[in-house]
């Protein structure tokens, strides 16, 4: 039974008002089936009217999994000493990329842990190199660096830069990387914006002692900071961490996220990530049908893809590319033609980009 306050929350998105950090939370906190069910069609309805029935397809390419940071869920932190670590040379990234090109791809994404081997110079001149040599788009997903490196590989021709915040939560996000500050995560992506970048941020849904109030706030943010991409993942725990034996995020959670995403930023791009098929089978379908419209592909090849442990199953990852047009044609999709930058669907606002000095997590 559809109570009218969980529907007036949902008129709101199409009213285009608002949604007050009460409706959010009523709307993520519903367990009636019928509800939960009215919220993921009204995340379809607002994807197709914003950006239309097109998926866009990322190769990814993880070209190294040295990382020297040590975030408490990730199986790529420095303490992992059980990890096997890799880094492929400029060149042979230079050459997936360019196979990624052949295979019909318009966009890659560079993704690493944060690894100083690639020091600016070297990565924009892996950057120059593909821009030379192919017709891509790309995106960089490489951490947080200096303003300088950020600067160096727009100038090269990066297009794109990925960034999650993880958790809006300042306890949560001191818990779990406590050697770094989100207050930083938030300036570095607000540099980003002002460098010119399409900026790409997101959450983890599912982190230990996470609660939908910490859910909420996210949201609110991705609305706020006007994001192009938004990344939404349920957490998976990883053996070899600290948050071995915690229970994986929840998928019905992290649609419920993602749909109530949709329907407050309307036209951002919002990938069915790749954690959700591992937490479910068909995961990433059901986030194509709960207002995603993105699907990363992994193109990192088989004698490293098996070390990129950020977290365990994704060297397993169900969706390969020959699956695709089958899946999108179940679907009702189709694949997206160009290269998939985000389409505003309303006059665009100027985001509110470097966060002031003085930036405070209470003005949230
Ligand atoms: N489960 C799910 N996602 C994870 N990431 C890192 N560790 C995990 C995990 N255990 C995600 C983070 C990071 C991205 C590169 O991988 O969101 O931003
Ligand atoms: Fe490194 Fe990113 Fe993993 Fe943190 S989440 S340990 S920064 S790769």
């Amino acid at each position: 039974m559809v109570r009218q306050e969980f529907l007036t929350a949902i008129k709101a998105g199409q009213e285009g008002r608002e949604l007050s950090r009460e409706e959010i939370l009523l709307l993520l906190s519903s367990t009636d089936e019928e509800e939960n069910q009215l919220l993921f069609s009204e995340a379809d309805r607002v994807r197709q009217n914003a950006v239309g029935d097109e998926v866009h397809l990322r190769a990814i390419v993880e070209f190294s999994n040295y990382c020297v940071q040590n975030c408490l869920y990730c199986g790529l932190r420095r303490d992992n000493h059980e990890l096997v670590r890799y880094r492929m040379s400029p060149a042979e990234i230079v050459e997936v990329a360019i196979k990624a090109r052949t295979q019909g791809f318009q966009t890659v994404v560079l993704q690493s842990g944060e690894d100083s081997w690639f020091t600016g110079d070297r990565l924009a001149g892996v950057i120059q190199k593909i821009k030379e040599q192919a017709d891509l788009a790309i995106t960089l997903s490489v951490g947080e660096r200096t303003y300088a490196d950020y600067w160096a590989w727009k100038k090269a021709g990066a297009d794109r830069y990925l960034l999650k915040y993880e958790t809006t939560s300042p306890a949560l996000f001191k818990n779990l990387r406590p050697e770094r500050d989100l207050a930083d995560r938030l300036k570095a992506l607000g540099s980003l914006q002002e460098l010119g970048y399409e900026v790409g941020s997101g959450n983890m849904v599912g982190l230990p002692g996470q609660t939908n109030e910490d859910l909420a706030a996210d949201i609110q943010l991705f609305c706020k900071m006007d994001f192009d991409m938004i990344g939404i993942s349920p957490f998976i725990a990883h053996p070899q961490t600290p948050l071995a034996r915690v229970v994986n995020g929840e998928l019905g959670k992290v649609l419920k996220v993602l749909a109530i995403t949709r329907i407050v930023t309307k036209d951002t791009n919002l990938p069915a990530t790749t954690a959700t098929g591992i937490v479910q089978d068909k995961g990433r379908q059901e986030a194509l049908l709960s207002g995603a419209n993105v699907i990363m592909l992994n193109m990192t090849p088989s004698a490293y893809r098996k070390h990129y442990q950020i977290y365990p199953g994704k060297e397993r990852s169900p969706l390969e590319m020959q699956a695709i047009p089958e899946m999108l044609f179940s679907l009702r999709r189709k694949i997206g033609l160009g290269k998939g930058q985000r389409i505003h669907s309303r006059p665009a606002e100027k985001p509110e980009s470097l966060p002031p000095a003085n930036f405070s997590l209470l003005s949230i």
